[in-house]
């Protein structure tokens, strides 16, 4: 059966990949693509990517039309935003899959505390599922709000799950993570228009990234275990892609064995995890992908694991078509190969 899509955020980074996934996927229609601005452009003269594609137009936002027309709605629009929408959409029947941070934290307090705002919709705050379908597929099956997990929370938690459930490394670890400038979104900031961001490479928000407790969070639900992540991202100058290398203390006797075939059992039959074992992966290896590519060795004193994703797929619009097909009984893969 076809699930027919709408997609609010159309015009920004997520909307161009979103619609470049979908109109290939042999089970899903796009339906309604909607934007704040009353322009109604075509969206391939938004993103002339798409041009020769599509002849759809950006409509105005109309709650009313989407629950009309649409089965699922995504929202690639900023946190804060997204929970204006959400309640509307649940309450016309229409499922959400939200990319941006608003139901990822459990705890309202956390959200205040990392995102400066109060969560105005706490009743489905608790309904949401977190979207990392190699965790919680199950769970993202029967939802009909699914929180799309953060670009680095993808590339940490994939990398560091298999290890932290099985006990065989400290749930205190470091993640030192690099990304493309697309992660920040299409809207232009001092930090990452061309010159500022060209050529150079910094680390930000050193300890106090948003993204933090959402990767603690998640190890801490599958382990029964506090986590403490020590995160640090930098801005590199690229557009797309996630490297992110893990520094975990090992308990003891771990050995390079032990962490292959906890990777092995964890995601041999996984689809979108690529086990490069001893073969550290680049961005360009997955630019374009759903694919998650690890590779790890164990030394005297870490587990060192490195996970690269593309930002925009695996961490973001792929991520989302993977769980629609999840929560509409499509293969998991379908559009995504
Ligand atoms: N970029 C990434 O790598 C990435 C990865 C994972 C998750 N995310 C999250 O996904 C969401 C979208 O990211 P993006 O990179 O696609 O952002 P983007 O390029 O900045 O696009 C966001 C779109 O949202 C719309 N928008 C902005 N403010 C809005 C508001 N107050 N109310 C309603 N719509 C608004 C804008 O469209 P109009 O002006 O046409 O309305 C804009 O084009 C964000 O929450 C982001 O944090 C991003």
């Amino acid at each position: 059966m076809t699930t027919k899509v709408a997609l609010i955020g159309a015009t920004g980074y997520n909307g161009a990949d979103l619609m470049k996934i979908l109109l290939r996927h042999p089970h899903a229609e796009v339906v309604y693509l909607g934007s704040r601005s009353e322009d109604r452009p075509r969206i391939c003269d938004v993103h002339p990517s798409l041009l020769g594609m599509t002849d759809m137009i950006v409509e105005p936002l109309d709650m009313e039309k989407i629950a009309k027309r649409a089965d699922v709605c995504f929202l690639g629009v900023p946190h804060t935003a997204a929970m204006e929408f959400v309640p509307t959409l649940l309450e016309k029947g229409v499922k959400v899959i939200d990319l941006s941070a608003d139901y990822r934290l459990k705890d309202p307090a956390l959200y205040t505390k990392w995102y400066k705002h109060e969560h105005t919709d706490k009743a489905n705050r608790k309904r949401a599922v977190y979207g990392l379908p190699e965790i919680f597929a199950e769970e993202i099956a029967k939802a009909d709000l699914v929180a799309n997990p953060g670009c680095y929370p993808t590339s940490v938690i994939l990398a560091a799950y298999p290890l932290i459930k099985e006990g065989l490394v400290s749930s205190s670890f470091v993640a030192d993570s690099k990304s493309g400038v697309t992660g920040a979104g299409k809207k232009l900031t001092e930090t990452t228009h061309f010159p500022e961001a060209n050529e150079s490479v910094a680390a930000y928000k050193v300890g106090v990234h948003q993204h933090t407790p959402e990767m603690e969070q998640v190890l801490a639900t599958v382990s029964q275990r506090s986590t403490k992540v020590t995160f640090v991202p930098h801005l590199i100058p690229m557009d797309r892609g996630i490297e992110s290398s893990l520094y975990l203390p090992p308990s003891a006797g771990v050995d390079d064995d032990s962490i292959t075939n906890a990777y092995q059992k964890y995601y041999k039959d996984e689809p979108f995890i690529r086990l490069r074992h001893g073969v550290f992966g680049r961005t360009k290896d997955v630019t374009g992908t759903n694919f998650c590519d690890l590779a790890w060795t164990v030394t005297d004193e870490f587990v060192i694991v490195s996970s690269v994703i593309d930002n925009l797929i695996k961490g973001a619009a792929g991520q989302a078509v993977e769980n629609m097909n999840l929560m509409f009984g499509h293969a998991r893969t379908e559009g995504l190969l």
